[in-house]
């Protein structure tokens, strides 16, 4: 497995890969991989030929007030998981390296960002696009593979492919989950050992609504108070938001007549979850 630090050097190899006919699967990631990770990984083995997975905790998409100091790392166990899962290079560069002055230019992204995240977390995903313009332009990938626990992350990227013409194909990934249902995420070491027996019920109100739906409920008053309700009851954690939305679009409904996402965001003393379920209108999940 090759490790690379600078931006000539990967950006050499993708080059020299693509003359010798092979496809690039792209995996972004900041490290601190678990089975999420990894089953994006894997679905990168399976469809190309060379599989580049990039570490990089980017400053630009971090709030003045959030974690990117503390933000777990530990290269040494990421190098042994990505060898491990057969990927071919590891993109690893420094804050430094990727940014060694102030950007002249930067993305803005102008949708699907007034809402969930977008809306709590200003600029968070112009730094996202920002950094994943970059990456795209370093490591040319044929296709890109992002998780569904970052569903509107999701939503961006197929935004920025499309309208800027990234020759790029979006991959979207399901969400893998621990046994009891809580969505893997880096951040799951925030939690003390109380607030994480609490985190399974993040996903399992998540499925009570979708049950309300598949049940025939319509409403989406209804089900954004059942399941506000439910966190409540089962949890302490602080509501961020509960919100109910077309996707990948993100645009408001008040009835469910389409492919939807129901998402919710729950702040714990040290972490802030995230978590998410897409639907159809007749409540059967839309990737599995
Ligand atoms: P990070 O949080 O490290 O996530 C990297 C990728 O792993 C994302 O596509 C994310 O959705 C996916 N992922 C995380 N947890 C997952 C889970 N439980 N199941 C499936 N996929 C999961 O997302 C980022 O990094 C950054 O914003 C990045 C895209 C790298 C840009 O800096």
């Amino acid at each position: 497995m090759k490790v690379f630090r600078t931006a000539e050097e990967i950006q050499s190899y993708s080059l020299n890969k693509r003359k010798e006919g092979k496809t690039i699967g792209f995996v972004p990631t900041m490290g601190y991989l678990h089975e999420g990770h990894q089953r994006l990984i894997k679905e990168a083995r399976t469809h190309d030929d060379i599989v580049i997975l990039s570490i990089f905790v980017n400053p630009l998409q971090f709030g003045p007030s959030e974690d990117f100091e503390r933000y777990p790392r530990d290269e040494e166990r990421d190098l042994k998981i990505a060898e491990m899962e057969n990927v071919d290079a590891v993109f690893i560069p420094t804050v430094n390296d990727m940014y060694p002055r102030s950007l002249s230019i930067t993305m803005k992204v102008t949708e699907r960002t007034d809402v969930l995240c977008g809306k709590s977390r200003e600029g968070h995903f112009d730094g996202v696009a920002t950094v994943l313009t970059k990456l795209f332009h370093l490591i040319l990938p044929h296709r890109a593979y992002f998780g569904l626990k970052d569903a509107q992350q999701v939503a961006v990227v197929d935004a920025l492919i499309e309208d800027l013409n990234f020759p790029v194909e979006l991959i979207p990934v399901p969400t893998v989950r621990e046994g009891d249902g809580l969505a893997r995420s880096s951040r799951n070491v925030y939690l003390s050992e109380e607030e994480r027996q609490e985190a399974k019920y993040l996903y399992q109100a998540l499925e009570h609504g979708r049950s309300l739906v598949k049940n025939g409920e319509k409403d989406r008053n209804v089900i954004i108070n059942e399941v506000r309700n439910f966190i409540n009851e089962h949890t302490h954690g602080k509501i961020d938001y509960v919100d109910l939305l077309t996707y990948p679009e993100l645009q408001p409904l008040t009835h469910i007549n389409q492919r939807v996402i129901l998402a919710i965001a729950v702040f714990f003393n040290k972490a802030r979850l995230i978590d998410n379920v897409i639907f159809e209108q007749n409540g059967e999940l839309s990737y599995e």
